[in-house]
Formats: structure tokens, sequence, C-alpha cells
């Protein structure tokens, strides 16, 4: 019998808990926190939740079956698990794991910098009595345009250093001493913290208006694509879709595995926290309204504001322990940020462990360096036009596009059935024909629909107001070369040979 190199190397999660709270923390992240309010309140309140159920439920819960289904079948990183299905698809893997290492994670190290920078600040409350005016003038010091670059900013790039080194030191100890045992001590701790302070923030007075207005429906809302735009782009986002992350923590799973249990499981923990901490976000927003007696609508502007600008003021205004609160919540955003920057990390560790056997210290510490230099551009004076940009079009079009590709292999190529007979071997909630419909034709519609959407606002206004050149030269040239090296990757021969593997015990 051939020897199975995969099944006999690959590292296996301690226990089902374990993965569990590590699949859980990638998708717990920054998104949940500032983004995911936000995005309620900016879309109808209580009516976005319509559009954000239906596509956790039409699009996010079937393709979380499919990932964690396609990694424990194969064994593999998202690269290998392609190249099993057919080595003309392994560029899709890589391409994920590229633009998320090569791109996601740059950037959204940076944004946990800043959130590891303002937990230092809560002890003195250092944002003074203007936070606009700290965070973007002196904290980031931001230039006029994406063009003009300016200067390092220093304090960010220590902080940086700091987040990288810590993301370092969790992948360099594997799976079961690093991504798991950190899960394992990150994961009640963000649960707790944030029980603190939605609990304390809903008593505060003027919370119950932010309440309401988190949740007051505006139904007229739902008329505007971009509103269900917004909702399916950050189920995506959330539920660490499309990273190549959900495919790697399922190879690491025994072959007695409940996919479709852990799937719902994992998915609705992630949208039930999100929409938990919202009631935290809006309790302290209308704390804060009511305490300046200034329009709640006023308070609320942008996502980035929203944690670093609106969140810092009203912390400020706090009539006890402010500073404690501030520590708290700062620490909930770095928590969850570095949560889920470890599995973006091992996702690609992983997917280069598989194909050229390097040993995983050297692997995660060449790319820890890479990470952190990468994300050097993000620390200059125009990193948040960049961030931004970046953001924008690897959300909307990478993540997406790599998704409508996931459901023609898997559904149409590989034959959804084949996996959906593998995954049922093992559960107790079998997995019914409706899944094969959603993978074949329900959530790649969608999936077109959506992107040609995208893809016409784009064309018809520049994304921000930014000029067409930063656009075409930041963000859709980012998403080309990260195709191109995939294919390049990809054509490169393996090691070993990849082949379609049963997981073993
Ligand atoms: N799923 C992670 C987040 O929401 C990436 O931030």
């Amino acid at each position: 019998m051939e020897k199975d190199i995969f099944a006999v190397h690959r590292p296996q999660w301690r226990t089902h808990i374990g993965f569990l709270l590590a699949a859980i923390g990638s998708a717990i992240g920054l998104g949940n926190i500032w983004r995911f309010p936000y995005l309620c309140y900016k879309n109808g309140g209580g009516a976005f939740l319509i559009p954000y159920f239906l596509a956790l439920i039409l699009v996010g819960i079937p393709l979380m079956i499919l990932e964690l289904g396609l990694g424990h079948k194969m064994r593999g990183s998202a690269p290998a698990s392609f190249a099993s299905i057919s080595k003309k698809w392994e560029w899709l893997g890589w391409w994920q794991v590229i633009f998320v290492m090569f791109g996601i994670v740059l950037y959204y190290s940076v944004v946990i910098s800043w959130c590891l920078s303002f937990l230092f600040f809560s002890f003195n409350l250092g944002w003074g009595n203007d936070p606009n005016n700290f965070f973007f003038h002196k904290f980031l010091m931001v230039s006029k345009s994406p063009a003009s670059l300016g200067d390092l900013r220093t304090p960010i790039i220590f902080s940086l250093l700091l987040v990288w080194l810590l993301n370092w030191i969790i992948v360099f100890k594997g799976v079961r001493r690093g991504l798991e045992r950190a899960n394992k001590i990150f994961m009640p701790l963000l649960f707790v913290l944030t029980a603190v302070i939605v609990f304390w923030s809903i008593r505060l007075p003027g919370a119950k208006e932010g309440i309401a207005i988190y949740l007051k429906p505006d139904f007229t809302r739902l008329r505007d694509v971009r509103v269900w735009m917004d909702a399916f782009g950050q189920i995506f986002f959330t539920l660490s879709l499309a990273f190549g992350i959900m495919i790697t923590y399922a190879s690491y799973l025994p072959r007695k595995s409940q996919i479709v249990r852990d799937s719902f499981s994992i998915s609705f923990i992630n949208c039930f926290f999100s929409l938990f901490a919202g009631f935290g976000v809006f309790s302290i927003l209308g704390y804060m309204a009511h305490a300046t007696s200034v329009e709640f609508g006023k308070v609320v502007k942008e996502s980035i504001g929203l944690a670093f600008v609106a969140y810092p003021k009203a912390i400020s205004m706090l009539p006890y322990f402010p500073r404690l609160f501030g520590v708290i919540f700062f620490a909930i955003l770095t928590i969850a940020g570095l949560s889920s920057a470890i599995s973006i990390l091992e996702a690609f560790s992983s997917a280069i462990i598989d194909k050229f056997h390097y040993s995983r210290k050297i692997v995660v510490s060449v790319l820890s360096v890479f990470g952190f230099l990468g994300g050097i551009i993000f620390t200059t004076q125009a990193g948040l036009y960049w961030l931004d940009i970046v953001d924008h079009f690897l959300t909307q079009y990478g993540l997406i596009l790599a998704a409508i590709f996931e459901c023609i292999v898997l559904g149409w190529i590989y034959g959804v059935k084949k996996l959906r007979t593998h995954i049922n071997h093992y559960a107790r909630w079998h997995l019914g024909r409706w899944w094969d419909f959603s993978i074949k034709f329900v959530s790649p519609l969608i999936l077109f629909a959506l992107f040609i959407s995208s893809l016409s606002n784009e064309v018809l206004t520049p994304y921000a107001g930014y000029p067409w050149l930063a656009i075409i030269l930041i963000g859709r040239d980012w998403l080309i070369y990260t195709l191109f090296f995939a294919i390049i990757v990809a054509a490169h021969p393996w090691r070993v040979e990849p082949r379609e593997r049963e997981s073993s015990s």
C-alpha cells in the first residue's frame, strides 16, 4: 500500500473543542466588533438583519460546510486540497492563501497594532479631548492623498512588530501547542470581556435609545442593492470564507468528525457574537449622544472612526472607571484580531509545508518577517488610504471570485454529491440534497450577481472618491499580481504528488 505522507505527518487537534475554538477564533475578528454594528446602523438598523441572516443561510453555511468538508476529506491545506481534485485547480488554493497572506493579513495586523496602541493609550486616556484630531492627525498623521506616502509612523511600527511577534510565537508552536492552546485562552477571555462591556454599557443612561436605533428596522433601505452587497460581503469576511483557513483547520480533524454540526455551530456562534457585541457598541454611543445632547446620527460617522474616534470619546465621558473600560474594549479588539491573524498565517504556512516540505519553524519565521515588512507600507502617512483600497478590493472581489470558483470546482467538476457522501459517512446530522442545489446554483448565482453589481457600481463611481490611478495601481493590481504569483507556485512540481486522501483517525 502506498505510504500516505500527509496522513502520517499531518498534525491533529488535541480536542474537538480546541478545533471549534480555533475556528470560531478565526471567524470572530475585527469585523464583528466595529464593522458589523456600523453596517447595521448604516443599512437600516434591524432591517439589515434580514439580508444578513439570508446571506448566512443561503451562502455562508453551505460554503462553511463545503470548506470544512473539503479540508477534512483531502486532509490538506487549500492548494493541496484543490490539487487533489485536479492539478488544474491548484492555483485557486494558492490564490486564496496568497492574497489573504500578502493582502488581508498585512493591513489587518496594522489595524490590530492600532488597537494595541489604543489599549496602552487607555491607561491615561491619551487621546485627550479631541479623539478625532488625535487619531487622524497625531496618531496616523494622515497625508493628503494615497500618492503622498510621507514618513513611517514609528510608534505604529513598534506595535506592529509586537503583533507579528505574537503571531509568530503562536503559529511557530504548531497546531496543538500554538493555535489550540492560544485559542483556548483567547476565546473564553474574549467572551467574558465582551459580556462585561455589554452589561456595563446597557446600564448607562441613553443606552436604550442607542439600542432602539441599532435594532429599529427601516425596511425602505432594503430596496438598495448596496445594502444586500454589504450583508453578503460581511458574511464572507466574518466567517473567514474563501480565505483557505477553514479548509486548513478541517484538515487537522480526525476521521470521525461532525462537519455539518460544526459548520452550523461556528457560523451561528460567530453571528450571535456580532449581534451581542452590537448591543455594547450602540449602548455606549447612545450614552454619548445623551451626555453631549448631540443627535445620534452625528456620533456615528464611519467604520474606522467608530472604534478609534467615537469610542474613545465615549470612554472619556464615562462616570466610572473609564480607563478600565478602555483597556477592556481595546483588549477585546486586539484578542479578536490576533485569533484571526494567526489563522491566516497558519493557512499559508500549511500550504508551503504541504507542497515543499520545509520545516514549520522556518516557514513561519520567514513568513512572519515578510508579514511585518509587508505591513510597513500601511504604517506610512498614506497607510489609511492604502488599507481602505486594498481591503475593498480583496474583500469585495477577491473573496467573492474565489468563492464562485470554489462552487464551480466542487459543484460541477468534482461533484458535490461525492463530498456530501463523505461528510454524511461520519455525520450524525445528515446533509440533504438541498446542499447540492445550494452549491451548484444558489450560491454561485447570488455571488455572481453580487460581483457584477459591485463591478458596475465601481465603474460608475470610483470607490470612496479615490483617484482612478490609485484604485487601479493599488486595488486591482494587488489582485492581479497575487493571481499571477499563484499560477507560478501552482506550476512548481510537488515533492510528493497530492492525491485524494481519505482522512484517517
Ligand atoms: N473573520 C475575521 C473577521 O471578521 C477575518 O475579522
